[in-house]
């Protein structure tokens, strides 16, 4: 919130302002309260030094200065005068000016240092949830690759035979070698696809086909829709919607999201296990992508938490996929909610800003 806040004019300049003016009204009670030359310094100096967290490099040698200006106003004889007549004072002040520049400098680049390592390793927990959750998706993508392996191994056992008849079919050996083909590009797609989510690269934001992308995480999540006898309704009938965002992030939050939902439906016993997908252009240049399922719902005694990391109601849940998630789409300018689903279930919705070209 800060370093947002930090990264706008005109609150460093009402840091710069604030604190010149509380450092003027710091020194006069201070001083009418008779605290000494010394007492001033050491005041001052730890004001500075706070004042200065909130800004940068230049709003810490501006305090600085400032600091200056009011021991030599209120503390230096002769008092209430920008005077100073002894020679050790002057140099006092110098050293004072040194000592705060060092000090505040060093407390703004050890302040930068550490929001990088946060943004460091808030990166490397979301790349730790999105290969834990490829991992528990094992089943789901082997299964994907299956398919196309076994009807690699089929079309050639075919191709063959075509070839060794008397004479040899060379038609059907071709129309053979097409299915291995194309089989064998998807069993690469899928392969592509479980890296590139693996991978870990800067954010990258592009024009994003909504309806592609999440077709995509659908496909990753087949095996475990089929093998939980979940109905999939998609919804997105535009399908030229794009959305101005990462596309492995993207997908990430929809995979979280599909996720959560199969595990929801899989507690569901007599009533129909249904998972929702859709999206929708708002007036105000967002879409809107829904996902919602027909299991127990959230439930209101951790409705707050939900999106809290590391809150899970699961045996073996990190809590990580909503908040991850909502931090993701904060980070595009979107909004993450909750609400329940209409008549049973959970929905999950987010906004995303559309691509204007
Ligand atoms: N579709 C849903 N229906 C009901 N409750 C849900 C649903 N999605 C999330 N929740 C609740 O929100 C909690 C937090 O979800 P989140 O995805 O952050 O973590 P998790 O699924 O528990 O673990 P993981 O980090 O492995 O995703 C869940 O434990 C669950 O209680
Ligand atoms: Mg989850």
């Amino acid at each position: 919130m800060i370093k947002k806040l930090r990264s706008q004019a005109w609150f460093l300049s009402a840091v710069r302002v604030l604190g010149a003016a509380t450092l003027i009204l710091f020194s006069y009670v201070l001083a009418s309260s008779g605290f000494d030359f010394d007492d001033g310094r050491f005041w001052l100096l730890a004001a500075v030094v706070i004042a200065s967290l909130l800004g940068d490099y230049v709003t810490s040698v501006a305090l600085s200065l400032v600091a200056v200006g009011c021991l030599t106003f209120f503390f230096a004889p002769p008092t209430f005068s920008l005077r100073v007549e002894q020679e050790e004072d002057v140099v006092a002040l110098i050293v004072f000016l040194a000592t705060s520049i060092a000090i505040t400098s060093l407390a703004v680049k050890v302040r930068r240092i550490s929001e990088e390592e946060l943004l460091q390793t808030r990166a490397d927990l979301a790349r730790f949830a999105r290969v834990a959750m490829l991992g528990e998706l094992t089943a789901s993508i082997a299964h994907e690759l299956n398919q196309p392996l076994a009807g690699l191994v089929s079309s050639s056992n075919a191709c063959r035979r075509w070839l060794s008849n008397q004479p040899p079919n060379i038609d059907r050996a071709n129309q053979t070698l097409d299915r291995i083909v194309r089989d064998a590009d998807r069993a690469t797609t899928v392969l592509e696809r479980v890296r590139s989510m693996a991978n870990n690269r800067p954010p990258r934001k592009l024009a994003v086909n909504v309806r592609e992308a999440v077709a995509e995480v659908i496909l990753i999540t087949r095996g475990d829709i089929e093998r939980n006898q979940i109905t999939l309704e998609s919804n997105i009938v535009d399908d030229v919607i794009l959305v101005w965002a990462d596309r492995i992030q993207f997908q990430q939050v929809c995979l979280n999201l599909i996720v959560n939902g199969i595990e929801a439906l899989k507690n569901v016993v007599s009533s129909p296990r249904t998972l929702i997908i859709g999206a929708e252009r708002d007036a105000d240049n967002h879409v809107t992508i829904t996902v919602a399922d027909t299991g127990a719902g959230i439930d209101p005694s951790s409705s707050g938490k939900i999106f809290d990391a590391f809150f899970t109601s699961k045996p073996d849940g990190m809590g990580m996929g909503l908040a991850i998630s909502r931090s993701i789409i904060e980070a595009h300018g979107g909004r993450l909610w909750a609400s329940a689903n209409v008549p049973r279930g959970a929905k999950f919705q987010f906004t995303m800003p559309i691509y204007c070209g």
